[in-house]
C-alpha cells in the first residue's frame, strides 16, 4: 500500500518535473539566445535585411542622453504601460534632482484599447481636455508601441502589441492623428514636440541621475530595450556623426521562428489565443502580460492528468488573464507561507490544498526564471554589442529599469543581474530603477526637442560633447604629457613644461610678517599689503589695491611694462606710508616661469592677452627690480615669484593643510600640484616633495587635441596673439569662451538657424559677447532675460527661441570646458593617488579664477564629473576667498625667513634646510 503511494507520488512528480524542465534553460541554450539576439541586433541595423529583422531596431532621433542643461515646463502623455497617465513636468533650473512632477492617473476601457482608432484619439483628447490650462504647453508623448520614425515627432504606429487592437491606427502617423483629433475638437491647441517610446522615456529619466546610462529596459506588460548605438551602425538613417537611440523592439525576437527549439507548447498556445498571434514571440515568454497566462495554461495541463486541483478544472481556471503579474509576484515571494500563497489561489477561486501551493509556486517560479534569464541573455546581447561598437575590452554600463514585473517579481531582477554577468562577463552592468515613470524622460527629450535649433546645435555641435570614455582617454593623454613633462630627456620636447616652482611645501602655520604681494595676470592687477601676525593664533590681515593696465602697455615694450608695475607699487607703498620701508615682496605673475630659486623667474612665453616684447628669455624679478632702481624713490626686496596656481594652492592650504593641487579657470588655465621630488628629473634631490607648475594650458600644442578641436577653435587660435600655443587654454578659458560662442552664432545665423538670418556688424565683432555674458546667460532664472539683453545689445532682435537657442550653446561650450577640465584634473588625481599609493585619495583642491566663481553651474558640473572620472577620491574643492596674493606673501614669509637663516645669497640651499626642519617636524 504504501510503496504504490509512493510509487504513484514518484510519477506525479516525475510529470510536473517533465512538465517544467522545458522551462530550465541550460548556460548553452543561453548562449545561444544572447548570440542569436546578437545576429538580429545587427539584421535590423543593415539596410538590406532591416526589413525582414524580427528585431527591429528603429531610430528615435533621440540623439544624445540628458546633460542637466534642460529646462522648462512640459506636458507628458504615458500610454502603453499598465497605467495611461497625463503628467505636467516641471525642469526647474536644468539642475539635476529639480524636477517637479504632477500625474493624473486614467483608465482605460477595453473597448478603446481594442476598438476603433477614431475612438482611441477621441479618448485621448477627451483626457486631455480635463488638462486644459496647461494646454499651452509643448507635449512629450510616450507612447509605448512600435513606431517607424522619420523625426523626434513623426512616428507610424508599426503595429499594435500587448493588449491593444484599435483599428486604422496601424500604418499612420500617431502624433498627426492626435493633432487631427485635437484640431477636430476645435476647443484648443497643443504642441506636439516629440513621440517617445517607454523605453527611450525610461532611459533618459535614468540618465538624469546617471549620466553612465545609455540602455533603457521595460519588464513590465511588455518587455522592451533601447540603446545607445553609434550613428555609422545604423544604415537606414543618414549621417555617420554621433549617436541615436535605438529603439530594439526586441519583444518581436523569434517571428523567423529561431527560438522555436525553446518555445513550448505552453507559449504557443499563449500565442494562439493573443491579440497578434505569430508576433512578439519573446515578449510572449518574457512580459508581464503573458506570464501569467502561461501558468494558467500549465495549471491546466497538470489538473487535467490529476495532479492539481483534485483533477477539477474549474471555469474560473478556464479564465483568461486570471493571473496577473501581481499574483504570480505574491505567489512567488519568499515571505508567504504556503498557508498564504493557498488563499491567494482561493481567492482567485482556485480550490486548492497545500500541495497545489507548492506545486503552483513551482510553476511560478520556472516560468519567471526563465522570463528573467531570456531578458539577461538578450541584455548581455546588448551590452557586448555597444562594448564591441566602442572597441573596447571592458565595460562598464548602466541600465535604467521600469515595469510592473520588474519592480514587484521578488527575484526577477536578481536572476536577470545574474544572467547578464555571467553571459557577459566583460561588462560591469549597473541596473537603476526609474523612479518617475518614462513621463520625466519625455519631457527632457521634449525640452532639447521643442526647438528646431536644438536639433541643429545637438548635431551640428556634437563635436563638443565627450561621453565619460572620451574624457577617460584625454586623462589619459594628460597622464603621458605630465610624464614627458618631468623626465630628463623627454622635458626638452614636452608641451606640458611641468615646471618646478621650488616651493615645498603648504603654510605650515609659523608664517608672520608684513610683506607685499603683487598680482600680475589675471583680469587685474592687484597690489597688497599682507600681514601676518602670530599672537595667540595666526591672523592675516590685507589691505589691496587693483590697479589698471592698458592695453598699450600690455603689448608695448617690456621696460614700460616694468616702469608701470614700479609705478602702480609706488603709489601704493606711498598711500600705506611704508615707502621708507624695504618690505619683503611676494610676486604673483601668472605665467610659465622657469626657476632655478624662488627669485628668480625667466618668462618662458607671454600667453593670455599679454605680449610685451623683451621679456620673454628674461628674468621678471631683475627686470622688475631695475625699473624700481630707475625710479630710486623707494626700495624693494623681492623675494619670491609664484605662479597664481601656486599662490592659490597656498592660500588655501592656509586653511586646509591638505590642500596640494592649485588650479585656475579664469582668463587662463593652469594647475599646479605637490609631486615627489625623486621624480622630478630636473631638480636635485629626492626626499620631500615640490610645487609643479603644470602650464597644462599648452596641453595640445603637439596635436594631441587634434581629434577634440573644433572649427571654432581653430578660428580663436587663429586670431589670437599666439597662434599655435595654449591651445587647450582656448578651448576652456575665460578669455575664450565668450569668443567661442560668437563664432558658433555667427555660424548659426549665417545658416539662418538664428536671428532670422540677420547678421549685424557688432555680431561680427570680435570679443563683442564676453565670458561673464555667457555666465548671465546660463543664469537659471534670469538666464532668458539677459540673453535677450544681451542679444538685443547686438542689434539682432531675438526671439524667444532664438534666446533659448543661444543659452543652449552657451551651456555646450561651458559644459566642454569643465569637463575637459574635469578630465585634466582628474590625471592630476590619479597621479596623486599613486604616488602616495594609497587606495583611496582624501585631498584638497585649491581654486580660483573668474569663470569658476561667476559662473552658475560650472563649479558644480566640475566636481561632479571629476568624482565620477576618479571614482576613488574623495575630493575637497575650495574656493581661494581672497585671491593668490595672500598664498604669494606665505611663500614670500618662508622665503624671508630663509634669508634670516642664510643671507640673501642663498635661498635656495636654505629651503631645503628649512624643509628638512619642516619634515622632522612632521
Ligand atoms: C512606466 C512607464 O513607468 O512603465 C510606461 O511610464 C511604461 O510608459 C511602463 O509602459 C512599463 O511598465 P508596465 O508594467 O506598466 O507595462
Ligand atoms: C586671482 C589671482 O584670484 O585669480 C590671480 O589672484 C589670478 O593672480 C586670478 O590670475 C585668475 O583669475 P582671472 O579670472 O582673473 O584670470
Ligand atoms: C511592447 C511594445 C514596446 C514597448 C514594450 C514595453 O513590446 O511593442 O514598444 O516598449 O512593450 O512597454
Ligand atoms: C596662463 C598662464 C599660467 C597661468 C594661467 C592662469 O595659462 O600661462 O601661468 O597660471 O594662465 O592664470
Amino acid at each position: 500500500m504504501v510503496t504504490a503511494v509512493a510509487q504513484r507520488l514518484a510519477s506525479q512528480r516525475k510529470e510536473i518535473d517533465d512538465t517544467l524542465a522545458a522551462f530550465a534553460l541550460s548556460p548553452t541554450q543561453l548562449q545561444e539566445v544572447k548570440a542569436k539576439m546578437r545576429v538580429e541586433l545587427e539584421r535590423g541595423l543593415k539596410k538590406d535585411s532591416h526589413p525582414t529583422a524580427s528585431v527591429k531596431m528603429l531610430p528615435t532621433y533621440v540623439y544624445r542622453t540628458p546633460d542637466g542643461t534642460e529646462r522648462g515646463k512640459y506636458l507628458a502623455l504615458d500610454l502603453g504601460g499598465t497605467n495611461f497617465r497625463v503628467l505636467v513636468v516641471k525642469i526647474r533650473t536644468g539642475m539635476r534632482n529639480s524636477v517637479r512632477m504632477y500625474n493624473k492617473i486614467y483608465a482605460i476601457p477595453l473597448e478603446i484599447m481594442q476598438g476603433t482608432g477614431e475612438e482611441y484619439n477621441m479618448f485621448t483628447i477627451i483626457i486631455l481636455y480635463k488638462l486644459r490650462n496647461n494646454t499651452r504647453l509643448p507635449l512629450g508623448f510616450t507612447f509605448s508601441f512600435p513606431c517607424n520614425q522619420t523625426g523626434i515627432d513623426k512616428g507610424d504606429l508599426v503595429c499594435w502589441t500587448k493588449g491593444f487592437k484599435a483599428t486604422e491606427c496601424e500604418g499612420y502617423d500617431v502624433v498627426d492623428m492626435l493633432r487631427e483629433a485635437i484640431k477636430r475638437r476645435n476647443e484648443f491647441d497643443l504642441d506636439i514636440v516629440a513621440i517617445v517610446n517607454d523605453t527611450v522615456g525610461t532611459m533618459m529619466t535614468c540618465a538624469y541621475e546617471d549620466p553612465k546610462c545609455q540602455i533603457g529596459l521595460i519588464a513590465g506588460t511588455g518587455s522592451n530595450v533601447c540603446y545607445m548605438e553609434e550613428m555609422k551602425n545604423i544604415e537606414f538613417v543618414e549621417g555617420d556623426e554621433g549617436q541615436m537611440c535605438v529603439n530594439t523592439e526586441w519583444g518581436g525576437f523569434g517571428a523567423n521562428d529561431n527560438i522555436e527549439d525553446i518555445r513550448t507548447r505552453y507559449d504557443r498556445e499563449v500565442d494562439g489565443g493573443s491579440l497578434n498571434p505569430g508576433k512578439q514571440r519573446f515578449e510572449k515568454m518574457t512580459s508581464g502580460m503573458y506570464l501569467g497566462e502561461i501558468v494558467r495554461r500549465i495549471l491546466i495541463d497538470l489538473t487535467k492528468h490529476g495532479l492539481l486541483f483534485r483533477g477539477r478544472i474549474t471555469e474560473r481556471l478556464k479564465t483568461k488573464g486570471i493571473f496577473e503579474t501581481k499574483f504570480l509576484s505574491q505567489i512567488e515571494s519568499d515571505r508567504l507561507a504556503l498557508l498564504q500563497v493557498r488563499s491567494i489561489l482561493q481567492h482567485l477561486g482556485l480550490d486548492s490544498t497545500c500541495d497545489d501551493s507548492i506545486i503552483v509556486k513551482e510553476v511560478c517560479g520556472a516560468v519567471s526564471r526563465r522570463a528573467a534569464q531570456l531578458c539577461g541573455a538578450g541584455m548581455a546581447a546588448v551590452v557586448d554589442k555597444i562594448r564591441e561598437n566602442r572597441g573596447l575590452d571592458n565595460l562598464e554600463i548602466t541600465v535604467g529599469v521600469d515595469g510592473t514585473l520588474y519592480k514587484l517579481h521578488p527575484h526577477f531582477s536578481t536572476i536577470l543581474k545574474d544572467t547578464v554577468r555571467e553571459l557577459a562577463p566583460n561588462c560591469k552592468v549597473d541596473f537603476i530603477l526609474s523612479e518617475d515613470g518614462s513621463g520625466k524622460g519625455a519631457a527632457l527629450i521634449t525640452a532639447v526637442a521643442q526647438h528646431e535649433q536644438f536639433a541643429w546645435i545637438d548635431k551640428y555641435l556634437y563635436a563638443m560633447r565627450f561621453s565619460d570614455e572620451t574624457l577617460r582617454d584625454i586623462m589619459a593623454r594628460f597622464r603621458r604629457e605630465m610624464e614627458n613633462g618631468l623626465g630628463r630627456d623627454t622635458n626638452p620636447t614636452a608641451t606640458v613644461k611641468m615646471l618646478p616652482t621650488f616651493v615645498r611645501s603648504i603654510p605650515d602655520g609659523s608664517e608672520k610678517g608684513d610683506f607685499i604681494a603683487l598680482d600680475l595676470g589675471g583680469s587685474n592687477f592687484r597690489i597688497l599689503r599682507v600681514k601676518v601676525s602670530h599672537e595667540k593664533k595666526q591672523t592675516v590681515q590685507m589691505e589691496s589695491q587693483i590697479y589698471e593696465t592698458p592695453e598699450d602697455i600690455i603689448h608695448g615694450s617690456g621696460s614700460r611694462l616694468f616702469d608701470h608695475v614700479a609705478e602702480c607699487l609706488g603709489d601704493f607703498m606711498e598711500k600705506q606710508k611704508i615707502k621708507d620701508k624695504k618690505l619683503p615682496i611676494g610676486f604673483t605673475f601668472s605665467f610659465p616661469c622657469a626657476h632655478t630659486k624662488l627669485d628668480e623667474a625667466v618668462l618662458l612665453t607671454w600667453t593670455k592677452r599679454f605680449k610685451a616684447s623683451g621679456v620673454e628669455g628674461m628674468d621678471v624679478v631683475k627686470l622688475l627690480n631695475k625699473a624700481i632702481k630707475k625710479r630710486g624713490d623707494y626700495d624693494a626686496d623681492i623675494m619670491a615669484v609664484v605662479n597664481d596656481t601656486v599662490g592659490t594652492m597656498m592660500t588655501c592650504g592656509f586653511d586646509d593643510q591638505r590642500c596640494e593641487v592649485g588650479i585656475i579657470i579664469g582668463t587662463g588655465t593652469n594647475a599646479c600640484y605637490m609631486e615627489e621630488l625623486r621624480h622630478i628629473d630636473l631638480v636635485e634631490g629626492d626626499e620631500g616633495r615640490m610645487c609643479i607648475n603644470t602650464e597644462w594650458g599648452a596641453f595640445g600644442d603637439d596635436g594631441t587635441l587634434e581629434d577634440i578641436r573644433t572649427e571654432f577653435d581653430r578660428e580663436i587660435d587663429r586670431g589670437s596673439p599666439n597662434p599655435g600655443k595654449q591651445l587647450f587654454e582656448k578651448m576652456v578659458s575665460g578669455m575664450y569662451m565668450g569668443e567661442l560662442v560668437r563664432l558658433i552664432l555667427v555660424k548659426m545665423a549665417k545658416e539662418g538657424l538664428l536671428f532670422e538670418g540677420r547678421i549685424t556688424p557688432e555680431l561680427l565683432t570680435k570679443g563683442k559677447i564676453e565670458t561673464k555674458h555667457v555666465s548671465a546667460i546660463e543664469k537659471s532664472k534670469e538666464g532668458l532675460t539677459k540673453a535677450e539683453e544681451i542679444l538685443t545689445r547686438l542689434g539682432v532682435e531675438p526671439s524667444e527661441d532664438d534666446c533659448i537657442a543661444v543659452q543652449h550653446v552657451c551651456a555646450i561650450v561651458s559644459f566642454r570646458s569643465a569637463n575637459l577640465i574635469a578630465a585634466t584634473l582628474g590625471a592630476i588625481l590619479t597621479r596623486l593617488k599613486d604616488n602616495k599609493n594609497t587606495p583611496r585619495l582624501r585631498t584638497t583642491v585649491g581654486i580660483d579664477g573668474s569663470l569658476y566663481k561667476m559662473h552658475p553651474q560650472y563649479a558644480r558640473r566640475l566636481h561632479k564629473t571629476v568624482r565620477r572620472l576618479v571614482p576613488e577620491s574623495d575630493v575637497r574643492f575650495l574656493l581661494s576667498e581672497s585671491g593668490s596674493g595672500k598664498g604669494a606673501a606665505m611663500v614670500t614669509a618662508w622665503a624671508s625667513r630663509l634669508t634670516e637663516i642664510m643671507g640673501a645669497e642663498n635661498s635656495v640651499l636654505g629651503i631645503f634646510i628649512l624643509i628638512g626642519t619642516y619634515y622632522f617636524k612632521l
